[in-house]
């Protein structure tokens, strides 16, 4: 898995079941008309279930310029959820998952249906709302190193 160069994103969530945001790297897009996408989640995390019972993730495309909150989501710290969100700006999407104000993008999406396939969860959303954010060299990761694309 070392070898895909791999697009990093934060991946988002907030409602009855509490805050939560992931960095992840399976994520991508299934079918355009609704515009749909799928995101994968290890199931041994017990926080990531909030996705599922939220019923709604956002998907934010990570620039270089984000890097350092890419690595606090992925855990590196081991800090508190408040201290990781508190890195970022953040604005509600239509949903209730959280924004972030810089991404290169953010899909707001509902979510569709949940399936576990061996350790991971695939979440499928159908995205009800896109916010474009600038036009910036994007995240990447390879081979254990973020890089710039
Ligand atoms: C570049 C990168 C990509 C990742 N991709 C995924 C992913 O697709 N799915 C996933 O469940 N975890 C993924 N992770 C791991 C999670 O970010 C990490 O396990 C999680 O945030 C652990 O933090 P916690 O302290 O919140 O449990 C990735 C980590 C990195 C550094």
């Amino acid at each position: 898995m070392s070898r895909f160069a791999a697009a990093v994103h934060l991946v988002t969530t907030d409602g009855p079941a509490g805050r939560r945001g992931v960095t992840v790297s399976s994520a991508c897009s299934v079918s355009d008309d609704p515009a749909t996408l799928l995101v994968c989640l290890n199931t041994s995390s017990p926080d990531n279930i909030r996705f599922e019972a939220n019923g709604n993730f956002a998907l934010n495309l990570l620039g270089t310029e984000d890097e350092a909150i890419a690595r606090v989501f992925a855990g590196e710290g081991s800090l508190p959820s408040d201290v990781r969100f508190a890195r970022g700006k953040w604005r509600s999407g239509e949903t209730g998952a959280p924004l972030l104000a810089t991404a290169l993008a953010s899909f707001d999406c509902r979510l569709i249906e949940a399936r576990i396939v061996a350790t991971h969860r695939i979440m499928i959303g159908e995205v009800v709302a896109v916010r474009v954010g600038a036009r910036a060299p994007s995240l990447v990761y390879l081979d254990r190193a973020y890089r710039s694309l």
